[in-house]
C-alpha cells in the first residue's frame, strides 16, 4: 500500500533499509531522499505539482555490493509497483526484441495485480461465504417442487414447510461438516470460468501478450468466456468458487483506475546494466543501436504517455533508478538528455572482509540465519563460531581478489561448499549440534583456495 511512504521519514528509510543491506549509506540516503520528494510533492499545490520531476538516481557500483538489493528492498518498503529491468533487454524501435515502452505495461500489470490483491482481501470475507453457499448447493441440489395448482397442492401445505425445515437443517448440518474440513475428500462437479489467459495462451510468443490494446479485448470477445465442467474435491472447488466470487465482487474499474494512479504517481523503474548501453564516438556496429535504445528510453525517462491494455500511463512522475558497474563506460557516455535525466549519480563501495562478515550475519535474510534455519528443520543445529565466521568473511575477500571481485555473491558459493557434507548428512545427523569453527572452515576450503584455477570453476 502506498501509506508507508506517507508515514515514512528519510531517516527511517534508511532505517529499514539498513535491516537488509550493510553500509552503502550514500545510496541509501539518495534513495530514501527520492521517495520522500514523492510525498512532498503531492501535498504542493496543483500548479506546482506537475511541474516537480522525479529526481532519477544512477547507481555506481562494482558488481554484487547491493545495488539491486536496494533498488528491491525499497520497492518493498514504499510498497510502490516495481519493477526491474536490464537495459540490455530492449532493442531500438523496429528491430526484433522488446521495446522499451513495455517496461511501462509490466509496471502497470504489476500495479493492477497488486490493486486487484488488496482488493481481494477486502471482499474476502463474503467471497467465501457465499463459495460455501454455492457448495452446499451442489452437495444439496435445490429439489424442484412439484408447481403449486397441480391436484396434489391442496393439503400438501403443512408437509411442504415440514420438508424445508429437514432441509435447511440439512443444510446447516452439512455446512457444518463443511466447516470442519470433513467433506474435504467429497468428489463434486463444479461449473468453472475458463480463464482468458489460457486462451489467449495459443497465441504465446507470437508478442500478441505484448500487444496489450484493445486487440487483446477484441481477441476475447472472439473467444467468449467459456463455462467448463470439472469434477473436483470439495477442498478444490472451494478455492475455486471462492476465486470466482471474488473476481465478480471486485470492481475491475476501480481496480484499474487506483492501480493507473498509483503506477503513475509511485512507481519506481529499476534499470539495470545501463551501462552496457552508454557508448561514444562510434558510429558503426552495435553501438549505433545501443545509442538508439537510449534515445528510446529518453522519452518514457522524461514523461510520455505510453499505451496499455488497461489505458493510457503517463510516465512524468515514475522514478527510474538505474545502476551499472561502468567499468567500461562513465555516465558521461550517455547521451546529454539521458544524463540529464538522471541528475544523482552515487556511488556504491566495494564491500571491505567487515562488511561481508556482517553481510553474513545481520541482514534479516542473512544467509547464516537463512543456514542454520534450513538445517534446523531436519533438527541439526549449526553452532558458528564467531571467529569462524570472520574466517568464511576473509576467504570471500581472497578469493575475489584471486579471480574475479563478485562481491557478496561470493558468500553464497563459500557456504554452500563449506556446508555441502552437513547438507548431504544432515538426515542422519538427527538431534547434534555441529560447532562450526576456523578448522571447520578451513579443513572444508582449503584445497579449494589454495589451488587458484580450481577455485575460478568452484568458487
Ligand atoms: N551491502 C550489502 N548488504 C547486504 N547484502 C548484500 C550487500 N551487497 C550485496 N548483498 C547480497 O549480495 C547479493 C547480490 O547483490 P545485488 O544483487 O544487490 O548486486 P548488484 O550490486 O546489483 O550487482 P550487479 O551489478 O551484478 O547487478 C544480494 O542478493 C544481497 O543479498
Ligand atoms: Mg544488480
Amino acid at each position: 500500500m502506498g501509506r508507508s511512504e506517507d508515514e515514512l521519514t528519510p531517516a527511517q528509510i534508511v532505517a529499514e533499509l539498513d535491516m537488509y543491506i550493510i553500509g552503502q549509506e550514500k545510496a541509501k540516503k539518495s534513495v530514501a531522499i527520492a521517495l520522500r520528494n514523492r510525498y512532498r510533492r503531492k501535498n504542493l499545490p496543483e500548479e506546482l505539482r506537475d511541474e516537480v520531476a522525479p529526481k532519477n538516481i544512477i547507481m555506481i557500483g562494482p558488481t554484487g555490493v547491493g545495488k539491486t538489493e536496494i533498488a528491491r528492498r525499497l520497492s518493498n518498503i514504499s510498497g510502490a509497483p516495481f519493477i526491474k529491468v536490464e537495459a540490455t533487454k530492449y532493442t531500438e524501435v523496429g528491430y526484433v526484441g522488446r521495446d522499451v515502452e513495455s517496461m511501462i505495461r509490466d509496471l502497470t500489470n504489476i500495479s493492477v495485480n497488486d490493486v486487484k490483491k488488496e482488493m481481494s482481501e477486502e471482499v474476502e470475507t463474503i467471497a467465501k461465504e457465499r463459495a460455501e453457499d454455492g457448495l452446499l448447493d451442489i452437495l444439496l441440489p435445490p429439489i424442484s417442487f412439484p408447481k403449486k395448482g397441480t391436484a396434489a397442492s391442496t393439503g400438501s401445505g403443512s408437509t411442504g414447510i415440514g420438508a424445508e425445515e429437514k432441509r435447511r437443517k440439512t443444510r446447516e448440518r452439512f455446512r457444518e461438516m463443511l466447516r470442519k474440513g470433513e467433506l474435504d475428500e467429497k468428489v463434486v462437479e463444479i461449473e468453472v470460468k475458463q480463464p482468458k489467459t489460457q486462451v489467449l495462451g495459443m497465441f504465446a510468443g507470437t508478442g500478441l501478450e505484448d500487444m496489450d490494446t484493445n486487440l487483446s479485448n477484441m481477441f476475447s470477445s472472439i473467444f467468449p468466456e467459456k463455462k467448463k465442467r470439472k469434477k473436483a474435491s470439495v477442498k478444490e472447488a472451494r478455492k475455486l468458487l471462492e476465486e470466482e466470487e471474488r473476481d465478480k465482487l471486485i470492481d475491475m474499474d476501480k481496480v484499474v483506475k487506483v492501480a493507473i494512479e498509483r503506477a503513475e504517481q509511485m512507481g519506481i523503474v529499476f534499470l539495470d546494466e545501463i551501462d552496457k548501453i552508454a557508448t561514444k564516438g562510434s558510429t558503426q556496429g552495435p553501438d549505433v543501436s545501443r545509442e538508439g535504445v537510449q534515445r528510446d528510453i529518453l522519452p518514457i525517462v522524461e514523461g510520455s504517455t505510453v499505451t496499455t491494455k488497461y489505458g493510457a500511463v503517463r510516465t512524468h512522475h515514475i522514478l527510474f533508478i538505474a545502476a551499472g558497474a561502468f567499468h567500461m563506460s562513465k555516465p558521461s557516455d550517455l547521451i546529454p538528455e539521458l544524463q540529464g535525466r538522471f541528475p544523482i549519480r552515487v556511488e556504491l563501495s566495494s564491500l571491505s572482509t567487515e562488511d561481508l562478515e556482517k553481510i553474513l550475519t545481520q541482514p534479516k535474510n542473512a544467509l547464516i540465519k537463512q543456514y542454520s534455519a534450513l538445517l534446523q528443520t531436519e533438527g541439526v543445529e549449526l553452532d558458528f563460531k564467531p571467529d569462524a565466521i570472520e574466517e568464511i568473511a576473509k576467504i570471500a575477500t581472497f578469493v575475489n581478489s584471486q579471480t574475479e571481485n563478485i562481491g557478496a555473491r561470493r558468500l553464497y558459493t563459500i557456504m554452500e561448499l563449506m556446508l555441502e557434507d552437513v547438507s548431504f548428512t544432515a538426515p542422519d545427523l538427527k538431534n547434534q549440534i555441529i560447532p562450526i569453527t576456523v578448522e571447520y572452515v578451513r579443513s572444508k576450503l582449503k584445497n579449494i583456495i589454495e589451488d587458484k584455477d580450481l577455485s575460478k570453476y568452484i568458487l
